[in-house]
């Protein structure tokens, strides 16, 4: 998987890191900056999705459109739909032309508005990577959850730099006799819920 990304999508990825970087130091602020995850994580997510069975893959806060191209990686050689949501319209554009430029348009559906209102329509959900604003956690959670085909898993970043903000969601999943949990400390902290 890793060995096929194009050139044009490793261009886009490497001026999106500088961009994250340059955010994170320069006082752009929060909601312009583009708060991606690191590139390690980047690689498990997009390990875990291609392990997943039949089902959609959802992303919830696209930013940029960084992590979806990990993630997209894993759909290469199959046929699931992948849907993503962003509620900001100046992200939404940097998607979309991360999107043309990597040359993934037709494998990714980028949904404008909030998750909370768009998510209509999901019925099978295989794969979600979680990473909007930390206090929908628990609300975004609850809908999936509920979506979730055997075998499939939420994926849910900053488990450990904001496990206060989130520990709500992660004591509920946790609790949950259907679903089989754990919090993996690679970049910001991976909490990982699998559908039984
Ligand atoms: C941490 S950033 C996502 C970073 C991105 N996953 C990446 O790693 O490249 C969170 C994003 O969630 C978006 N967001 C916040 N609330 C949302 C909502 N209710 N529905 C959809 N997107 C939302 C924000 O606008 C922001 O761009």
């Amino acid at each position: 998987m890793f060995h096929e990304i194009t050139p044009p999508m490793q261009e886009r990825m490497q001026y999106l890191e500088e961009v994250d970087s340059r955010d994170r130091t320069d006082g752009t602020e929060m909601p312009k900056r583009l708060r991606q995850i690191p590139p390690e994580t980047g690689r498990f997510i997009a390990l875990l999705a291609a392990n997943c069975p039949k089902g959609e893959f959802i992303e919830i806060g696209t930013s940029a459109g960084y992590s979806s191209l990990w993630i997209s990686l894993a759909l290469k050689n199959r046929k699931d739909r992948f849907r993503t949501y962003e509620i900001s319209t100046e992200k939404v554009a940097l998607a979309r032309d991360t999107f043309s430029l990597s040359g993934v348009s037709d494998r990714i559906e980028l949904i404008e508005g909030d998750f909370l209102q768009k998510y209509t329509g999901i019925i099978e959900i295989a794969f979600c990577f979680l990473d909007c604003e930390k206090h929908l956690y628990e609300k975004c959670f609850d809908i999936v959850a509920e979506r979730l085909v055997s075998g499939g898993m939420v994926v849910a970043d900053n488990a450990t730099n904001h496990f206060e903000f989130i520990k709500g969601m992660i004591l509920k999943a946790e609790n949950d006799q259907r679903f089989d949990c754990v919090t993996v400390p690679i970049g910001k902290g991976e909490f990982i819920c699998r559908r039984k």
